[in-house]
């Protein structure tokens, strides 16, 4: 007997303002022409006043249980991605814990940027697998606008707030790849690359801070790895691309996402796409896609799903599962 980590539910929540490209225009040396031109996003949500990380991930989390017909006193955990807790600390997982209502088990924050959900799907895996835990929430929330430089023009259209989450629970498989569930995992960092992509700010300097990319650079790196770590999850789980059903890749950009499945050579029909409506939601875009994914109708039962993301570290990695 084999154990896996399988997706018994998923849900999102993103915040009710949207912002379109258009409200840029007013403030920024920037068209919505180049924006889409360059990333494919049209619209991104921001979260109101006072809304915060924990909030978007509760919510996801919420809709996430009722998609696996589930209350929070049937979670033996919860494991979440962000960058943009409410505070330093508690994680915004605990915090997460209180407001569903959920007052058994443990929760923790996963810091892995862009990259942060799939890592959070390794983590969770990991503890079902080694028996640690039955039924894990894992969730990806972020609040990137508190963290953008709204002058600067090269950051500040591409990201965006929301959260989704999915339930993975315990359940027998044969041990080969027919099995649902989560089959293989890949992670890498290179922390040498950390200039390329970070936020100012910490408890080193006394400030929040605001993010700051070298655009370029991280293209580079996100076309010759992403390509690379999808096809190293899928080799560890014994299948090939031809195998997969759908690419669910990080949203950060929608010429990344075209290159990485043409390098893949996997067409885009087979590929979830939301840069478009979500922006760049860091570690929140991979669950929100799934989500989105699902509740369209794309992603069903039985269907093999490669999740992929890179993100500041730099960190990047893949995870090959079926739904
Ligand atoms: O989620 C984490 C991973 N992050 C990513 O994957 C992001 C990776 N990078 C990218 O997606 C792209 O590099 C960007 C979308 C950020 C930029 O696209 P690009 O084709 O690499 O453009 P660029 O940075 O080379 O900029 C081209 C020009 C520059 O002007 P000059 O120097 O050629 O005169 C920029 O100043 O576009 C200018 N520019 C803008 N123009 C109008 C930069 N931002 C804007 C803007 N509106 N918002």
């Amino acid at each position: 007997m084999t154990v896996r980590a399988v997706v018994r539910g998923v849900g999102h929540y993103l915040p009710e303002r949207i912002v379109e490209n258009a409200e840029f225009e007013a403030t920024l040396d920037t068209t919505s022409d180049w924006i889409v031109s360059r990333s494919g996003i049209e619209r991104r949500h921001f979260a109101a006043p006072g809304e915060n990380t924990s909030d978007l991930g509760a919510s996801a989390a919420l809709a996430a249980l009722a998609d696996a017909g589930l209350g929070a006193g049937d979670i033996d955990a919860i494991v979440l991605a962000t960058s943009t807790a409410d505070l330093t600390f508690p994680s915004a997982a605990t915090m997460v814990q209180a407001k569903i209502g959920m007052t058994q088990g443990f929760a923790f924050d996963v810091q892995a940027v862009c990259a942060g959900f799939v890592f959070a799907l390794a983590n969770a895996n990991a503890l079902i697998l080694s028996g640690q835990a039955r039924r894990i929430l894992v969730i990806g929330a972020e609040t990137f606008s508190r963290i953008l430089d709204m002058n600067d023009r090269a950051t500040c259209v591409l990201f965006g707030d929301g959260a989704g989450a999915v339930v993975l629970e315990a359940a027998e498989g044969n041990g080969d790849t027919g099995d649902r569930g989560i089959l293989a995992v890949d992670l890498h960092s290179d922390g040498r690359l950390r200039d390329s992509l970070y936020v100012d700010g910490g408890v080193s300097t006394g400030k929040s801070g605001v993010l700051k990319m070298q655009g370029k650079e991280v293209f580079r790196h996100a076309v010759e790895k992403l390509a690379d770590t999808a096809s190293a999850a899928l080799g560890k789980a014994g299948l090939g691309h031809a195998d997969v059903d759908w690419i669910v890749p990080h949203q950060a950009n929608l010429r990344i996402i075209r290159s990485t499945a043409a390098r893949m050579d996997i067409p885009l029909d087979r590929v979830v796409v939301t840069v478009q409506d979500h922006g760049n939601t860091s570690a929140a875009s991979i669950p929100l896609a799934l989500s989105v994914g699902k509740a369209s109708g794309k992603i069903l039962p039985g269907q093999l799903v490669v999740t992929e993301a890179i993100g500041g570290g730099l960190a990047w990695g893949a995870v090959a599962l079926r739904w």
